[in-house]
C-alpha cells in the first residue's frame, strides 16, 4: 500500500507562495516573520552578507591613509568615513541575521575565504589622492547600485540601505572635494590625480557586475524585486553621472571610445576587462591575501573583547538570578 500524500501541507505551501507573490506584486515588503521561498531567503542571505563583508573589508584601503592624511581636518573626515563603513557592515549583518544566519557564521565565512566581497577592495591605495578617487568613483558607484536597493522587497535590507545611502553621498562628495583641491594644485599633483582616476575608473565600472547576458541570477532577483535595474543599466547611469563631474574636475576618463550615442540613448564604451574581474573574484587580485590576513588578525586580536563581553553577560545573568 502506498501512503497517501499529505495534501494539507501541499495546499498550505501553495497558499503561502501565492500570498508571497501577491505581496511582491503589490510592492509590499516581506518581513522576517513572513513566509518566503527558500531560494529567496538563500539569495538574500548571500547578497546581504556579501554586501556587509564588502563594507568591512572596504575599511582597509582607506584605513591605510588615516595616519598619513595631510591635515587634521582631512584625518577627521577620513576617520569618520571609515567608521561609517563599519556601521554599514553592522546594519547589513543585522539585516542578514533576521534571515536565520548568525554573525559568527558570516564572520567565519569571511575569514576562511569562502565568502565573496566586492572585487574593488582588492586594489592597492598607494597615494593620498586615491582617497579622492575612491570617494568619487567607488562610493559613487556604490550609490548608483544602492539607491534602488532602498526599495528592495525585503524590509530590513531596504531600511538599512536608506541610511547607508545618505552616508554614501557624503563619502562621494568628500572624495570629489579631495580631487578638486588636488586639481587646483601643482602639475605634479594634477598628474597624481589623473593617475588615480586612471587606476580606479575601470574597477569602479566592474562594481556593477558582469554584463546582463552573463548575469544568470539577475532575472530572478528582479522578479523578486530585490534588484530593480540590470547591471548594464546601472553602469550606464553611473557613467552618465561621472562624465560631467570629470569635466568639472578637469580629469580625463581613461576610455578613448567613451561617447554618448544619442540615437541609442546609451554610452558607448571600450570593452571592460572581465578577465581581471574574474581573477580578483577568484582571490587572485593584488591585495586579496593582505585584506583577508588583516581581517583574520583583527578577529583574533578582538577575541578578548568578545570573551569579556560573554563573561560580563554570564556574571550579570547569575547576579540577576541570585537577586530573584
Ligand atoms: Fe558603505
Ligand atoms: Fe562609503
Amino acid at each position: 500500500m502506498t501512503p497517501s500524500p499529505d495534501l494539507s501541507l501541499v495546499t498550505d505551501e501553495a497558499d503561502e507562495q501565492s500570498h508571497f507573490d501577491e505581496l511582491i506584486a503589490a510592492e509590499q515588503r516581506i518581513e522576517p516573520r513572513d513566509w518566503m521561498p527558500a531560494a529567496y531567503r538563500r539569495t538574500l542571505i548571500r547578497q546581504i552578507s556579501q554586501h556587509g563583508h564588502s563594507e568591512i573589508i572596504g575599511m582597509q584601503p582607506e584605513g591605510n591613509w588615516i595616519t598619513r592624511a595631510p591635515s587634521l581636518k582631512r584625518k577627521a573626515i577620513l576617520m569618520a568615513k571609515v567608521q561609517d563603513e563599519a556601521g554599514h557592515g553592522l546594519y547589513l549583518y543585522s539585516a542578514a541575521q533576521t534571515l536565520g544566519i548568525t554573525r559568527d557564521e558570516m564572520t567565519q565565512q569571511l575569514i576562511d575565504g569562502t565568502a565573496k566581497y566586492s572585487s574593488i577592495f582588492n586594489y592597492p591605495t598607494p597615494t593620498w589622492v586615491d582617497m579622492g578617487a575612491i570617494g568619487w568613483l567607488v562610493d559613487g558607484a556604490a550609490i548608483a547600485n544602492q539607491v534602488p536597493l532602498c526599495r528592495a522587497s525585503y524590509g530590513p535590507y531596504g531600511r538599512a540601505m536608506v541610511r547607508i545611502c545618505k552616508e554614501e553621498s557624503f563619502h562621494q562628495r568628500q572624495g570629489f572635494e579631495i580631487l578638486l583641491t588636488i586639481m587646483r594644485g601643482t602639475d605634479a599633483q594634477r598628474e597624481m590625480a589623473q593617475d588615480a582616476v586612471d587606476r580606479w575608473y575601470w574597477p569602479s565600472l566592474m562594481m556593477f557586475g558582469p554584463p546582463d547576458d552573463q548575469s544568470p541570477n539577475s532575472a530572478q532577483s528582479m522578479a523578486w524585486k530585490i534588484k530593480r535595474f540590470s547591471n548594464d543599466d546601472l553602469r550606464q547611469r553611473f557613467i552618465g553621472m561621472v562624465v560631467p563631474q570629470a569635466e568639472i574636475l578637469g580629469v580625463t576618463l581613461p576610455d578613448p571610445e567613451l561617447h554618448y550615442d544619442a540615437d541609442a540613448g546609451r554610452w558607448n564604451t571600450s570593452e571592460i576587462d572581465w578577465t581581471e574581474f574574474h581573477e580578483i573574484l577568484a582571490g587572485r587580485g593584488p591585495m586579496n591575501a593582505v585584506r583577508l590576513q588583516n581581517r583574520r588578525a583583527a578577529h583574533e586580536d578582538g577575541a578578548w573583547v568578545r570573551d569579556a563581553a560573554a563573561e560580563y553577560t554570564r556574571k550579570h545573568a547569575a547576579r540577576t538570578a541570585e537577586v530573584a
